[in-house]
Formats: C-alpha cells, sequence, structure tokens
C-alpha cells in the first residue's frame, strides 16, 4: 500500500489523485453557484451523481433522450482530483458541462478542500454509507482493478479489512472522512447536507426532495403532479443504470470499466463477507470514533 499511498493532511491519497488534489487547492476558485458532491469512495457516488446531474438539469432534459442513456454518471459529473476534466474539457464530450451552475465530485476530507470552497457560498452534499458495506464494495471494487491492471489475484479480505480498520484506506481513516463532514453539516446546515446511503435506499422520494429544497430548486406543484420525482428516481435507480448497454460494455474517460461501478447496490451484503470477528473489530472502531458525536450507522 505505501508505495501508492500518500498521507497528507491526516488522511491516505492514492498517488494518482494526489497532485489533482495539490493543484485545486492552489488552483481551484468555487463559485457560489457551484454544488459539490462529496463522498467517501463506494458509498454511492455514482447513484448520487446520477440523481443530481438529473435534478438540476431537470428543465432541460428529457427521459427519452437523457444523458444518462448514453453516458456513466462519472462522466457527467467530473472529479475535482481528476484535475485534467477542469484544465481542459478533452476528457468530457461535451464541454457544456463544466459551464454554470457547475455540479462538481470529490472524495477530498473537509480540511483538505480548496479554501475558496469554504469561503463561498456553494453548497456541499456530502454521500456516506455504514462502514461495512463501504468496506466490502471497496474490497470488491479493488479487486475487479487488480484483476485488470495487473491480472492480479483478489487481496486477501482480511489483510483488506486490517488496513482499512488501520484507517489506511482510500481517502481513510474513514471514520475521521465521515466525522469532518458531519460536523460541518451542524455548523453550517445552510451550506453542507449530510446523507447516508441507508437512508436514501429507505425513503428516496423524501431524500430526492429534501436535496432538491436545499439546492434551492424544489419540485413545484406541477412537477409533483407529473411525477417528476419517480421519474427521476427510476432513471437514476441500481435496476435502471446498470441494465444499460453503456454501464455494462462501456468504460468511463478515466479507463475505468462502467460495469465496476454497479455491483450489488445493496444495504447489509457486509454479512456475506465479514467473520464474527471482524464485525466485531469494526462495530468496536465505529463506536468508539463516532461516540458522543450524535452519528450512528
Ligand atoms: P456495492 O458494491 O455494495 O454493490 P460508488 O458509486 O461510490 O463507487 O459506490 C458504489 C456502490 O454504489 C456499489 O455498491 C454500487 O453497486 C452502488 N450503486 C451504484 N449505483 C447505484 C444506484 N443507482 N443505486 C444504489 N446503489 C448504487
Amino acid at each position: 500500500l505505501s508505495t501508492h499511498y500518500h498521507l497528507y493532511q491526516g488522511f491516505w491519497f492514492h498517488a494518482r489523485y494526489l497532485d489533482g488534489v495539490l493543484w485545486m487547492q492552489r488552483h481551484f476558485t468555487a463559485a457560489d453557484s457551484d454544488t459539490l458532491l462529496v463522498t467517501t469512495p463506494k458509498s454511492g457516488t455514482t447513484w448520487l451523481k446520477a440523481l443530481l446531474f438529473s435534478l438540476l438539469h431537470r428543465s432541460q432534459l428529457s427521459s427519452l433522450d437523457h444523458p444518462l442513456l448514453r453516458r456513466n454518471p462519472h462522466d457527467l459529473v467530473p472529479f475535482l482530483e481528476h484535475r485534467l476534466y477542469l484544465e481542459s474539457n478533452q476528457s468530457l464530450e461535451d464541454p457544456s458541462f463544466m459551464a454554470f451552475p457547475r455540479l462538481l465530485a470529490t472524495h477530498m476530507p473537509f480540511a483538505s478542500l480548496p479554501v475558496s470552497v469554504k469561503d463561498s457560498k456553494c453548497k456541499v452534499v456530502y454521500l456516506c454509507r455504514n462502514p461495512k458495506d463501504t468496506f466490502v464494495s471497496m474490497w470488491s471494487f479493488t479487486n475487479s482493478l487488480r484483476l485488470k491492471d495487473t491480472a492480479m489475484d483478489p487481496s486477501p479480505i482480511d489483510e483488506a479489512f486490517d488496513s482499512f480498520c488501520r484507517g489506511v484506506s482510500l481517502y481513510g481513516p474513514y471514520w475521521d472522512h465521515v466525522l469532518q463532514y458531519y460536523r460541518a453539516s451542524l455548523e453550517l446546515p445552510d451550506r453542507v447536507l449530510f446523507i447516508r446511503y441507508e437512508e436514501m435506499k429507505e425513503s428516496p422520494r423524501e431524500h430526492l426532495r429534501r436535496l432538491a429544497r436545499f439546492l434551492g430548486c424544489p419540485f413545484s406543484e406541477e412537477e409533483e403532479a407529473g411525477g417528476l420525482v419517480d421519474g427521476i428516481l427510476t432513471q437514476c435507480s441500481f435496476e435502471s443504470l446498470s441494465k444499460l448497454e453503456v454501464n455494462q460494455r462501456g468504460k468511463s474517460a478515466s479507463g475505468m470499466e462502467n460495469r465496476w461501478f454497479f455491483r450489488k447496490g445493496e444495504v447489509g451484503d457486509w454479512v456475506n463477507y465479514l467473520s464474527p470477528e471482524m464485525i466485531a473489530r469494526i462495530d468496536h472502531i465505529t463506536e468508539e470514533k463516532l461516540q458522543g458525536s450524535g452519528l450512528k450507522f
């Protein structure tokens, strides 16, 4: 791990993205109209990108010719740390997606966000997921990458789990990442919205409406009556997106196979992977780390 990860400002960054993070910290200027979508990796970024893209562009989009039918959500909402997207629009087929108001994504911890994000009035939507499902999803994803890049065998789950628990994971320690944004959402409720994957799965309609209100574009009575809330949710659902040709056989601009972003999309799949000892260990860490914060998974 140490060859790929660097500890910077208290978090583990992949060497491939650290350069982009440093560049963004120096050069990125947030606009008040920006929406920044922040997640811990594997907590539903793909889903939230699809939802926010559809929500914010809804007046210009038709469900029959929707960009999500042809492109993976990651190609519609650029990651800040993939700085190429911002320096030149070469990686994006349609540069108009970088037009204002912008929808941008990042996994950066709160403390590492470019200063202009904190100084501006831009909105931050933060999504996280229970640590056990996050870990299993990340381990599975890493194995897809290992297999493709180096034809390597899957990494043993107990080694990957030990690293995750010690905080050595992509943008980890996981718990510190979540806590920073949770506290920011309490301090700045108009600027930072904190959501958990499990809540979105449980009541997606309520959460889509909540997102719309937070971003200053609530659904009108007409839109509600016309079934737009359900329309967006269906279009962005795991079932719809994972069946599309582009997501079964396509690759995103970053070179990833789109299908890797759609595994099961369920809550609680960790029961199929973690031993009782692993569960006890991670639950103990979660309890200790979140103690007194008011946050629970
Ligand atoms: P699983 O590996 O548990 O299936 P990210 O998008 O942050 O990389 O997270 C990937 C996780 O989100 C995967 O979880 C993936 O299946 C799930 N996911 C992708 N699209 C989704 C959707 N539209 N609805 C719900 N979950 C989705």
